[in-house]
């Protein structure tokens, strides 16, 4: 496993065919960008999607954190996809992860191509994915994690909808499986791109439920995403003057107090000392 980022809030996606919005995303403020030649290239074009996303991958890494997301280990484009990775890429996506052989196939594909310390962002996003989350993430080779909602339900033969119901469970198993793994952890798309206010609260939940950034595919999702992770000045104010109200009363032997008004014990000062402690500066 090898770092990422020191953060990624927003993961900007656009597709390897279209490299007008390829060099649109150095511009958006994105934590970390990917171009795409799994989902978002059709089948026809997988081959020179591959040599484009290269040279665009070199165009733009300097920029900004330039990820690519590769087809998954059981395509027949997945070898060639890692033949021909630049060593300036900051790291893969890993689509539809499902099982150890497939992570350590992906491991000894890097290694042949001299990638064996990139970065590798798992997929998450089959039945089989969720099911066996705890133990794929906690493979070596997994820096960090997304959870696929729509590849999901598409392989449940469910149907996506915009309360969200049909993912609670597989969305909480990634955060889960994140957090034992102690990787980060990144939350599905909103695939209705004009949705400004669905976007905003999806970032609102994910980061409650411990994800720390969330997919996006246009540009307007970004700034949400980027402000939604990132803890307010009154947030922050709120825990400090909770943190030190609590320590104040844990001196005088109190270990749950009236803090304006809620009651605050170990786990929400251990709350408060996490967001403190997860803020950089
Ligand atoms: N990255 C960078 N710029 C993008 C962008 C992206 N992913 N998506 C849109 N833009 C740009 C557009 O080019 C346009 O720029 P302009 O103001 O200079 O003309 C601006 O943002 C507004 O775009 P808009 O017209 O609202 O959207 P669109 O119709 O051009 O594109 C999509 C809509 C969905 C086709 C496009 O956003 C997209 O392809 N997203 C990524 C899809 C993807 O990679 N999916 C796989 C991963 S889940
Ligand atoms: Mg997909």
């Amino acid at each position: 496993m090898t770092a990422l980022p020191d953060r990624i809030r927003s993961l900007l996606f656009a597709p390897a065919v279209r490299p007008d919005l390829v060099r649109k995303m150095p511009a958006v403020s994105a934590d970390a960008v990917v171009i795409d030649c799994e989902d978002a290239t059709p089948v026809a074009a997988k081959d020179s999607a591959r040599i484009d996303a290269s040279a665009l991958a070199i165009e733009i890494g300097g920029q900004v954190p330039t990820f690519i997301r590769v087809n998954d280990v059981d395509t027949p484009w997945f070898s060639d996809d890692i033949a021909s990775l630049p060593d300036t890429v900051a790291g893969i996506v890993l689509p539809k992860v499902e099982t150890t052989a497939g992570l350590e196939f992906a491991a000894e594909s890097l290694a042949t191509a001299g990638l064996s310390d990139l970065p590798v962002i798992a997929g998450i996003e089959t039945a089989l994915g969720i099911a066996d989350a705890r133990t794929l993430l906690q493979h070596p080779l997994i820096s960090g994690a997304y959870f696929g909602a729509e590849d999901f339900v598409a392989d449940m033969g469910g149907i996506r909808s915009a309360d969200n119901h049909e993912v609670h469970h597989a969305r909480s198993v990634v955060a889960l499986a994140g957090r034992l793994a102690e990787v980060p952890v990144i939350d599905q798309i909103v695939a209705d791109f004009h949705d400004d206010e669905r976007c905003r609260t999806e970032c609102e939940q994910a980061r409650a439920m411990g994800y720390s950034g969330k997919l996006c595919i246009h540009p307007a999702q970004v700034a949400i995403a980027n402000s939604a992770f990132t803890p307010s000045p009154e947030e922050l104010d709120h825990a400090r003057r909770l943190v030190s109200a609590y320590e104040d009363a844990s001196a005088r032997g109190l270990a749950a107090i009236d803090f304006e008004g809620h009651m605050v014990d170990e786990p929400v000062a251990n709350q408060a000392r996490n967001l403190l402690r997860l803020t950089p500066g």
